[in-house]
């Protein structure tokens, strides 16, 4: 097949992105990929605001998508097709991505491809590595966390996911709940590593029944009890008490994911892959006792364990504009009537 080089567009969180990828056959080279966050804008608030989002993506779209552009030194015209996440996500951040993405294929007359949100994270360990299909894929963000077996690029089956929130939001919540700085990810990390992860004992939720389904929210709930004894009891935190909550509170997503991976890993034996991995993608993916905890899983089932370099496991628009080249080789693309959905499972 023909060298294709895409722009990328992605918008449906609190990042606004945008990138160029150029794919000669399972080759892949990023020639920009331009991350624009709004972390500072939702910091005040503790979580991010919809319309804030919206807003400052419309804002900032236009600037990004010239910016990946000249960072590739590419013009509209070098391009083979524009993919833009068309969901699942906050809808107004989508439907501004949606829209730039139509008014400029509309303009150049280049092909519109419309790219899951979640199929972005889960291809982009074929970005990276080349990684052949099938492999099985755990993908753990703010937003998103669930087992998928990756078989085509369009093609994924889930074997579970969490029933509630999601780890990246257990820790943002669990740094909100201790005074640490959001993004709670690093922050509780951070802590955690001078805590006892033994001091408290929080449950594992959801550990005694089969299946890969987890919850994180009970998590919270029994951090907080936790935070408010120790209060009534000696009307404060001292640092080594945050330090040990935060110990304890990672101690217990680590051996959940460890397991509930153990299990997706078991299913997915049945695949009878020629070369079988498990990749990770999402901001949790950065976590270090994660990673190694999934790395000693990988390991002991004899998979190769693949995690992509940071920016390309946060959301990012080189992993949209791969996607779409993925979907477009395959057949897909979308007309004018591309719509915005902010629900849409893969
Ligand atoms: O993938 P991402 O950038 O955005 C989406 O949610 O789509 O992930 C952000 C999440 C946040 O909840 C953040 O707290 C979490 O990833 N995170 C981490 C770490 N770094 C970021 N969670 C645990 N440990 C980390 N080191
Ligand atoms: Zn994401």
């Amino acid at each position: 097949s023909r060298p294709l080089t895409f722009l990328g567009i992605e918008s449906s969180c609190d990042d606004t992105a945008a990138a160029v990828v150029r794919a000669d056959g399972a080759q892949a080279q990023i020639l920009s990929s331009v991350v624009d966050g709004q972390t500072a804008l939702h910091a005040a608030f503790g979580g991010v605001v919809p319309e804030i989002a919206a807003r400052a993506h419309a804002e900032r779209l236009d600037l990004c998508v010239e910016r990946a552009l000249e960072e590739a030194g590419l013009g509209l015209r070098d391009l083979d097709g524009i993919a833009v996440t068309a969901g699942p996500g906050l809808i107004g951040g989508v439907l501004s991505g949606v829209m730039l993405a139509k008014g400029l294929a509309a303009g150049t007359g280049l092909p519109l491809v419309g790219v899951n949100h979640l199929a972005g994270h889960a291809l982009t360990p074929r970005l990276t590595d080349g990684l052949a299909f099938p492999y099985l894929m755990l993908l753990v963000s703010g937003g998103h966390c669930q087992f998928l077996i990756a078989r085509g690029a369009e093609e994924f089956s889930r074997l579970g996911g969490s029933i509630d929130d999601a780890p990246g939001e257990a820790f943002d919540k669990t740094a909100k709940l201790l005074g640490l700085p959001q993004p709670g990810g690093p922050s509780v990390e951070a802590e955690a590593a001078t805590g006892d992860p033994r001091r408290f004992a929080f449950p594992r939720p959801m550990l005694d029944r089969p299946g890969c389904d987890m919850s994180f929210s009970g998590l919270k709930t029994a951090l907080l009890r936790a935070r408010d004894g120790l209060v009534a009891e000696k009307g404060g935190l001292t640092r080594a008490d945050r330090a040990d909550l935060c110990a304890g509170f990672q101690a217990a997503v680590v051996e959940v994911l460890a397991e509930k991976t153990r299990r997706a890993l078991a299913v997915y034996a049945a695949e009878g892959a020629a070369e079988p991995a498990l990749a990770v993608a999402g901001g949790v993916a950065a976590n270090g006792p994660i990673r190694a905890a999934l790395t000693r899983v990988a390991e002991a089932a004899g998979v190769r364990f693949l995690a992509p370099p940071l920016r390309l496991c946060t959301d990012n628009a080189a992993m949209i504009a791969w996607a779409g080249i993925e979907r477009f080789r395959a057949g897909g693309r979308d007309g004018m009537e591309l719509s915005a959905r902010p629900r849409w499972p893969l």
